[in-house]
C-alpha cells in the first residue's frame, strides 16, 4: 500500500483492436494512453508536496455531483455555500457518476456535447478530471470517445498571447500525439477537457465573429477556444469545462447542453475517505468518531480539501507524542495546520532535525505574519490569486513563499487558509463590516482566536494579547444578544457558529432540549436561539414535513432568522 509512486508504473496492456483500420493512429493512441495514464495516476492533494504523490486509484473516493446547480452561487461565500445550499438541493437532485458526464439521464433526449462543471474550491474538481482520465486511459469506461485530450487554463495561460493552430496545440502540450495529422482528428471523436477555468487569464470573448473551423488555422488561443465551445471547430469534439461557480458565467448558457455541480462528499464518503487514506483501521476509526463528535469539522468534511487538513492534523497528533485534546473547533484545527506544515516545511528544507513540536521560531514567525497580511490585504479586496508582485509588496520573498505555500501559482491551498492566516494578522474591530459573506469563516476565526487554548498554540504569533475570562464572557453576551437587522437570517447564523468556535455550547444545548421537549411553545427563543435553531433544522438529517413559523414563541426578528429552516421541510407556513 505504500507504493511510491514513481515506481507504480504497471506492466502495460497493448490492446489488439481489430476493428481499427487505421494502424497508424492506433499504435499513437497507445502510447498516448500510457503517457496520460502516468500523468494521472498520482496525485497531490492540499499542498502535500513531498514529491512522491499517492495513487489516485488507491484515494479517490466517489464525489457527489448533480445535475444542474444551485442558485446564489455567485454571491454567496464558497462554504457558507456548501453549509446551507447543499442541504436543499440534496432534496431534489439527480446524481451524475462521474465517467457518465456526458451520458444523457433516461428521460433525456438531447446530444451533450458541452459540459460545465461547477465546483467550489477544493471540491474535488480536478480529482473528478483526473479519474475520469485515468479510467479512459486505462480503457476502462467512455471508450467510444477515441481520444481524450486534458489542458488546464493554467497551462494555456502560458501561451495567451500566442498563435497556435488546434492541431498544434494538441501537438504542444502533448507531444506523443506530434503524428497525429489534420485529417485523422476531423474523423475521430475527440474529447477536451479544460481544467479550472477560474484559473484562466484568456479573455474568453464569445462575441467575437472571428470563425475558425480549419484544425491548422492559426490564431489566438482565446479565439480556438471560443470557436471550439461553439461548434465551429471540430464540431464532433465533445467539451469538458470545470470552474470554480464565480467564474463559470464565461461560458454563455446557450452554449452548455449540461451543467452539472460537484458537491464533495457526503456524510457516507466522507468516511471513506479517511477509511481508505489510512491503512491503520484504528487510526481512521478514531479520527471518525472525532470528527463526528464536533459539528462544524464534521460539516466541513463536505469540502475533501478539508478532509486532508483535518487527516494531516489528526494523524500527526495521533501518532506522535502529542498530548492534549484534539481539535473540536474549526481554529484549533487551523492552528495545529499552520504548526504542523511549518514544522514540515524546516525539516523538508533545513537538516530535518526535528524541534520542539509546538515551537515557531522568530523566522516562521515572520514569514507568517508576511502572509497573513497578504491573505487579509487580498480578502477585502476578493482575491485570491496572487503575482509576484503581491507578495514583494508584502515583503514575502518569492522563495520563501514558495517554501511556505508549496505551489508555483500563489493562491492558499483553500480559501479558508486564506480567511484564518488573515484572522491571525489582523484586529478585531474590521470583522462585522463586510457586506458579502467573503468574511463570515474571518469573523469565525477571530472569536476562535480568543481563546487562551488556542493562543497557546500560535505561540506569540498573536503577539501580547490578554483577555480575561471577564471578556471572553462579554464577547460571547454581545453574540447572544446581537442585532441583526440589517443581516439576512443566513448570515445571522454566522453568530451562532461564532459562539461554537468559543467553545459556548450553551445556546445548542438549549435548542436541543427544546427539540427533545413537549411544551415547546411555552419556551421563548430569543434570536440567537432561533439562529441556531434554524441551523440545527437545516442541517439535520432528517426532513421535518412541516415547519410552522407560527408556532414559536418568539419576536418577529425571532421567525426572520428562521427562515434558513425551510429548506429542510417539505411544507412551511
Ligand atoms: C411564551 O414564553 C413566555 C416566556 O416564557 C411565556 O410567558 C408565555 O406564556 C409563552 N407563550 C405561550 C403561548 O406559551
Ligand atoms: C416544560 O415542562 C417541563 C416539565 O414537563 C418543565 O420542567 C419546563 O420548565 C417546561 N418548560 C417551560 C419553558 O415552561
Amino acid at each position: 500500500p505504500d507504493l511510491d509512486c514513481r515506481e507504480s508504473v504497471r506492466p502495460t496492456l497493448y490492446k489488439v483492436r481489430l476493428n481499427v483500420s487505421d494502424v497508424g493512429l492506433q499504435e499513437v493512441l497507445d502510447k498516448y494512453k500510457i503517457s496520460l495514464r502516468r500523468r494521472c495516476e498520482c496525485v497531490t492533494e492540499g499542498s502535500d508536496e513531498t514529491g512522491s504523490g499517492t495513487l489516485l486509484n488507491r484515494i479517490y473516493t466517489e464525489l457527489y455531483i448533480t445535475e444542474g446547480q444551485s442558485e446564489e452561487v455567485n454571491t454567496q461565500h464558497e462554504v457558507r455555500q456548501l453549509e446551507t445550499v447543499s442541504k436543499m438541493k440534496t432534496l431534489h437532485d439527480t446524481a451524475v457518476k462521474v465517467h457518465d458526464i456526458f451520458k444523457a439521464l433516461p428521460d433525456q433526449q438531447t446530444h451533450i456535447r458541452v459540459v460545465l462543471t461547477n465546483g467550489v474550491a477544493g471540491v474535488g474538481k480536478t480529482f473528478s478530471v483526473q479519474k475520469f482520465t485515468l479510467d479512459w486511459a486505462e480503457d476502462l469506461e467512455n471508450q467510444d470517445v477515441s481520444l481524450l485530450v486534458l489542458l488546464s487554463f493554467r497551462e494555456l495561460n502560458l501561451i495567451k498571447d500566442e498563435q497556435y493552430s488546434l492541431l498544434t496545440l494538441l501537438h504542444v502540450f502533448h507531444p506523443t500525439l506530434q503524428k497525429v495529422t489534420a485529417e485523422q482528428l476531423a474523423v475521430c471523436k475527440p474529447l477536451f477537457i479544460f481544467d479550472g477555468l477560474d484559473e484562466s487569464r484568456l479573455s474568453l470573448d464569445f462575441n467575437n465573429r472571428e470563425v475558425v473551423s480549419d484544425v491548422t488555422q492559426e490564431s489566438s488561443v482565446n479565439v480556438l477556444l471560443t470557436n471550439l465551445i461553439k461548434g465551429n471547430l471540430l464540431p464532433s469534439a465533445l467539451v469538458w469545462i470545470t470552474s470554480r461557480p464565480a467564474a463559470a458565467n464565461q461560458i454563455p448558457p446557450p452554449c452548455v447542453d449540461r451543467v452539472t455541480e460537484v458537491r464533495g462528499f457526503t456524510d457516507v464518503q466522507k468516511e471513506e475517505y479517511f477509511r481508505r487514506r489510512f491503512s491503520d483501521e484504528e487510526l481512521s476509526s478514531r479520527i471518525i468518531s472525532h470528527i463526528k463528535t464536533s459539528r462544524s469539522l464534521h460539516i466541513m468534511c463536505h469540502i475533501p480539501v478539508f478532509c486532508w487538513i483535518t487527516a494531516t492534523v489528526l494523524e500527526h497528533m495521533l501518532t506522535t507524542e502529542q498530548r492534549g485534546e484534539l481539535p473540536k473547533t474549526l481554529t484549533d484545527l487551523y492552528s495545529h495546520f499552520l504548526l504542523v506544515q511549518t514544522k514540515r516545511k524546516k525539516n523538508k528544507y533545513d537538516d530535518g532535525h526535528e524541534t520542539s513540536p509546538q515551537e515557531l521560531t522568530e523566522a516562521d514567525r515572520e514569514v507568517l505574519v508576511k502572509l497573513g497580511r497578504l491573505a487579509f490585504e487580498h480578502l477585502e479586496k476578493g482575491n485570491i490569486m496572487f503575482y509576484q508582485e503581491d507578495l514583494e509588496q508584502c515583503g514575502l520573498d518569492v522563495t520563501e513563499a514558495l517554501v511556505y505555500s508549496g505551489k508555483t501559482v500563489y493562491c492558499f491551498v483553500h480559501l479558508s487558509i486564506q480567511e484564518f492566516l488573515a484572522a491571525v494578522y489582523i484586529a478585531m474591530e474590521k470583522c462585522l463590516q463586510s457586506r458579502n459573506g467573503h468574511l463570515d469563516l474571518f469573523v469565525r476565526f477571530l472569536h476562535g482566536l480568543c481563546l487562551e487554548s488556542n493562543q497557546r498554540l500560535l505561540g506569540g504569533l498573536l503577539g501580547q494579547t490578554e483577555n480575561s475570562p471577564e471578556i471572553i464572557q462579554r464577547v460571547i453576551n454581545n453574540l447572544k444578544e446581537m442585532n441583526s437587522y440589517n443581516i439576512s437570517p443566513d448570515r445571522s447564523i454566522n453568530i451562532f457558529l461564532c459562539l461554537m468556535e468559543m467553545n459556548d455550547h450553551s445556546v445548542h444545548q438549549e435548542i436541543q432540549e427544546f427539540l427533545k421537549s413537549e411544551n415547546r411553545s411555552e419556551k421563548y427563543l430569543s434570536v440567537i436561539h432561533c439562529s441556531a435553531l434554524a441551523y440545527m433544522l437545516q442541517m439535520s438529517e432528517e426532513v421535518l414535513d412541516e415547519l410552522d413559523m407560527k408556532k414559536f414563541n418568539t419576536s418577529k426578528e425571532g421567525q426572520l432568522r428562521l427562515i434558513p429552516a425551510v429548506r429542510n421541510c417539505r411544507k412551511a407556513r
